[in-house]
């Protein structure tokens, strides 16, 4: 795969790199199964795919005649159609299931259904409202599983492409202060993030209304891997040393009421007054929906880095099919 990326004169001469194919068949569940040889192999194959698809050349040859079957039990607008037009990109196609128009209403099994679209396709996402659904639906499946997101659980692929966007935005992750704000409670972006960002040398920051900071279990497995941690009160006393500000939504589905939900909102919002605080070379990330947390105003400004960061998820989506599926070489 990584030699139709060459010109045609090095192209005959190039080995095919035997690093491409170790995420071949696998299932991607949690960001523990990365090593720093995964992530440097996804992001070179994903930059490699972002600058044909800026060249306008073909990359359909890559996953011709493969199926994906996208499965979301939850709501998606980025990750649902990010993974399908990174799936036809390369040449595939897509199916789609959801829990409204399929048996489930007839009360059939995630474990049945998964069983039976596995047998349709070559790969398959899947999003489920539980943590823990998706592992347990991969235990069922012949076909590789890529989790979409697991209730407050895990988002690998969010986290792989957030990795990406720093990398793109500001060409390294190393040495940076990475800031979190929301709901890092329920977000299992910022979880997953988390997690993965002990693959390199960080520091984070956390701001988050009461009682909804980082669960305990992730700030002891942080800290087990020597990252260090801070807790903020504030955004005004994050922002000076922050590199990344890296904003959430508060999980409104996962309140128990409105009321509690709304007590939740409005503590933290990036306007372009606020950002005076923040250096020039400052990104702010989201990985969207974005409510209330960033006004619309700071849009134009160049720090905001979100819809560039939505844009990069389908390379990286893209770089993960070519890898699980097994792209033609
Ligand atoms: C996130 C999600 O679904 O966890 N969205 C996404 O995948 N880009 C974040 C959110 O819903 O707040």
């Amino acid at each position: 795969m990584l030699r139709e990326l060459l010109p045609k004169s090095q192209a005959a001469a190039a080995p095919i790199s035997p690093v491409a194919h170790s995420l071949l068949g696998k299932h991607i569940l949690s960001v523990d199964m990365f090593t720093k040889e995964h992530l440097n192999e996804i992001f070179n194959l994903a930059q490699m795919l972002k600058s044909r698809v800026a060249k306008d050349r073909p990359l359909d040859d890559f996953l011709r005649g493969k199926i994906m079957a996208s499965i979301f039990y939850e709501v998606s607008t980025r990750t649902s159609c990010s993974f399908a037009a990174a799936m036809q990109r390369l040449g595939g196609r897509v199916i789609y299931m959801d829990q409204t128009s399929s048996s489930v209403k007839k009360g059939e099994t995630l474990e049945d259904s998964i069983a039976v679209m596995a047998g349709y396709s070559d790969v398959i996402v899947l999003r489920h409202p539980e943590p823990g659904a998706v592992s347990r639906a991969a235990n069922h499946s012949r076909k590789p599983i890529l989790n979409a997101g697991d209730g407050v659980g895990e988002h690998p692929t969010q986290a792989l492409l957030d990795i990406f966007t720093i990398r793109e935005e500001i060409g390294t992750v190393n040495g940076l202060t990475i800031t979190m704000v929301g709901d890092l409670k329920n977000g299992r972006t910022v979880h997953s993030l988390a997690r993965l960002l002990t693959l390199y040398n960080i520091t984070l920051q956390y701001v988050s209304p009461p009682n909804l900071g980082m669960p305990e279990e992730i700030v002891r497995y942080l800290a087990s891997k020597g990252v260090l941690q801070k807790t903020m009160s504030s955004m005004e006393d994050a922002l000076p040393t922050t590199d990344v500000l890296y904003m959430t939504r508060i999980q409104k589905e996962r309140f128990a009421s409105e009321e509690e939900y709304q007590k939740a909102c409005g503590h933290f919002v990036v306007t372009p007054k606020l950002m005076t605080l923040a250096s020039r070379r400052t990104i702010v990330m989201h990985p969207l929906p974005r409510v209330f947390e960033i006004s619309k105003e700071f849009d134009s400004d160049p720090r905001a880095a979100y819809f560039r960061q939505a844009e990069y998820g389908m390379y990286v989506r893209m770089a993960l099919l070519a890898m699980v599926v097994g792209a033609r070489n």
